[in-house]
């Protein structure tokens, strides 16, 4: 998994996920050293790793090391839960289809950052939570799951936050669990639809 922050989607996965069905979270890797999400992997007993930016010459050479880290450990799935940083391109190509992420918004709607401020402030009266695959673009790949999130009626940005935070923490293990039971796949037809289960 790769996280940036406070890893309430990681605490998430390692309690309903980690550990069950043939699941495993193998290593968490972070660009930030501090991020609390490194605790919570620590404390569950998984391995972690930083990436800083700073250590690196750039974003590319950062990445491949990272890259390289993950798949010594030989991950089925990578887990973007709260990783605040663009991935290069050659990571995205790497992993192409092996690596997904959450977003507070219902895609394409409010893509990157503070999605939940900017459906706010457009005015919006239901936004959502996404999960999807990982491509080039902003928050722009393949759509895995949505849950639509009513906007409370006086607009309260906290607790519009605790319910998408709510709703996040049931639909990023859904997905990982449907994708590792392989029910996951890419229509034919459109590769932008995303299939879930072997009749859908
Ligand atoms: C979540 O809202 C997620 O959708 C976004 O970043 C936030 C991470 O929160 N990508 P946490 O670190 O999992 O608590």
């Amino acid at each position: 998994m790769l996280a940036s922050g406070t890893g309430t989607n990681l605490q998430a996965i390692l309690d309903e996920v980690h550990g069950r069905d043939g699941i495993e979270v193998v290593c968490v890797a972070s660009n930030k050293p501090d991020a609390p999400a490194l605790r919570r992997a620590a404390d569950a007993g998984v391995e972690t790793g930083v990436f800083e930016r700073a250590e690196f010459a750039d974003r590319e050479t950062r990445d491949r090391a990272m890259g390289d880290w993950l798949e010594e450990r030989d991950p089925g799935l990578i887990v973007l839960a709260g990783y605040m940083e663009l991935l290069s391109d050659a990571f995205v190509e790497r992993f192409r289809d092996r690596a997904i992420n959450i977003h507070p918004a219902l895609l394409p709607s409010f893509p990157g950052l503070d999605a939940v401020g900017q459906a706010l402030d457009h005015g919006v009266k239901v936004t959502g939570v996404t999960v999807h695959f990982v491509d080039e673009g902003v928050d722009s790949g393949p759509i895995i799951l949505q849950r639509a999130v009513a906007v409370p009626d006086d607009r309260d940005r906290d607790a519009l936050e605790r319910e998408i935070h709510r709703v996040e923490h049931e639909l990023l293990p859904e997905a990982v669990r449907l994708i590792a039971a392989g029910t996951v796949s890419f229509d034919a037809a459109n590769p932008r639809v995303v299939r879930l289960g072997s009749g859908s």
